[in-house]
């Protein structure tokens, strides 16, 4: 398999934008998927992330593909039984305004109801780009399994700038009890 790479200089014409793919990330991926993050550290106020631990979640990542280049990328990843975050969400500057992270939202969105999670969070320093997705800004301490996950032992802890975002989800249907079940 020919492994993908990070969208160089090239741009995204708009035709090429509407066939951009989105699919399961895989461990191949990995080294296109750290470009991408490492590329967009400053302008996205990104975590960094280690290529190995990319790679040993790649699973997790929903890529956008255009051809061989990987021009966007965000993880679900679980932080308990019953919230996940979207972390890492990134497109490369050539396929922004495209919809192309709102796609990746949408897919991220299906599959947490679809795994049976009850609420979606991100952290971010562009609060206004997930209201538009149906998350509300809350204050930290509603999402105590990102604080024992991650913040604790982070080095801005208190003072990242960050904006937690919240969005409750609606579990898909083979997560809902029949009302018949309650009643016996
Ligand atoms: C934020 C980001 C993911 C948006 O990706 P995208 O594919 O361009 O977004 P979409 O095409 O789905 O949406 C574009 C719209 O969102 C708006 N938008 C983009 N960034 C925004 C921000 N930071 N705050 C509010 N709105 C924003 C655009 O103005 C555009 O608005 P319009 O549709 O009214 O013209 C992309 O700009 C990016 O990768 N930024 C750097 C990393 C980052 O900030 N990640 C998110 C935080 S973890």
């Amino acid at each position: 398999m020919t492994p993908t790479a990070a969208i160089s200089a090239a741009v995204l014409a708009p035709a090429a934008a509407s066939s951009v793919c989105l699919r399961a990330g895989q461990v191949d991926d990995a080294d296109a998927i750290h470009s991408l993050i490492v590329g967009h550290l400053a302008d996205g106020h990104l975590l960094p992330r280690e290529r190995d631990e990319i790679a040993v979640h790649a699973h997790r990542f929903v890529v956008a593909a255009s051809g061989h280049s990987i021009v966007a990328c965000a993880e679900l990843a679980p932080l308990s039984r019953d919230v996940s975050e979207v972390r890492s969400l990134v497109v490369c500057d050539e396929a922004r305004t495209f919809g192309v992270g709102h796609r990746i939202i949408d897919e991220l969105v299906a599959r947490a109801s679809t795994a049976g999670f009850e609420k979606l969070c991100a952290f971010t320093h562009a609060p206004a780009y997930f209201v538009r997705f149906g998350f509300s800004i809350v204050p930290h301490v509603w999402l105590p399994e990102k604080i024992l996950a991650g913040c604790r032992t982070c080095e801005r802890f208190r003072r990242c700038g960050q904006f937690a975002m919240l969005r409750e989800l609606r579990r898909a249907p083979q997560h809902c009890v029949p009302l018949a079940a309650l009643h016996g």
